[in-house]
């Protein structure tokens, strides 16, 4: 299994979580190809080609963002509308992703309660489902996705406690299918 990390955050000098946790993914041994996408395109023009290449030459995708606005960074909604192009990722005869993974992987300011589902409040999994659309459309595997709340409070421990648990699930062969993954797990656990 081939790991492409994608991070899409604006400015990981200045991150605290997404910085970490970046680091701590790479230092696990198991992500073949780690990117800072903002290091790589700060004017926003995306190779296009180089990107779907990378895309082909691994089988489990991970964007790794911080929460803006209840979506995505803005050069990750560039990327998604660059490379996942018709003919490419989706079309009549040619899906080029099929069968491979897409892990999301997100920090969260918000204080769960602002999660809840309730009334206002949208789950992190509700505001995730482009992401899902995305996959279904592409005959990817959407994966359980990872993340964390209150990033903006964490301390160093919380924060490095969820990359430890990042790092163990990432190359989980059993999560490409998050269903059944979800049957197999005893009664108590999440
Ligand atoms: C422009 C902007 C928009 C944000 N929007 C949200 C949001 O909609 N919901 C939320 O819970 N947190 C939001 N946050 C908080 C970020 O998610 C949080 O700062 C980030 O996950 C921390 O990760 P980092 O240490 O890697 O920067 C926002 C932060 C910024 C700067």
């Amino acid at each position: 299994m081939k790991l492409l990390n994608l991070v899409f955050h604006p400015d990981l000098t200045t991150s605290r979580v997404n910085r970490t946790w970046k680091r701590m993914l790479e230092e696990s041994g198991k992500v073949d190809t780690s990117v800072d996408m903002y290091g790589r395109y700060p004017d926003f023009k995306i190779d296009v080609e180089q990107e779907q290449a990378a895309l082909l030459n691994h089988n489990r995708i991970i964007f790794q963002f911080p929460m803006y606005w209840y979506s995505v960074t803005p050069l990750l909604k560039k990327w998604l509308d660059d490379v996942l192009t018709y003919g490419f990722a989706y079309g009549s005869s040619s899906n080029r992703l099929e069968g491979k993974d897409l892990q999301v992987i997100v920090s969260v300011g918000g204080h769960p309660r602002f999660y809840s589902g309730f009334d206002i409040y949208a789950t992190v999994h509700e505001l995730l489902r482009p992401f899902q659309l995305t996959a279904n459309l592409c005959k990817m595997n959407y994966m359980l996705p990872l993340w964390m709340f209150r990033a903006d409070e964490a301390s160093e421990n919380t924060i490095q406690e969820n990359g430890r648990r990042w790092a163990e699930l990432i190359d989980d062969p059993r999560r490409s299918d998050a269903r059944e993954f979800l049957r197999s797990l005893p009664d108590g656990t999440d």
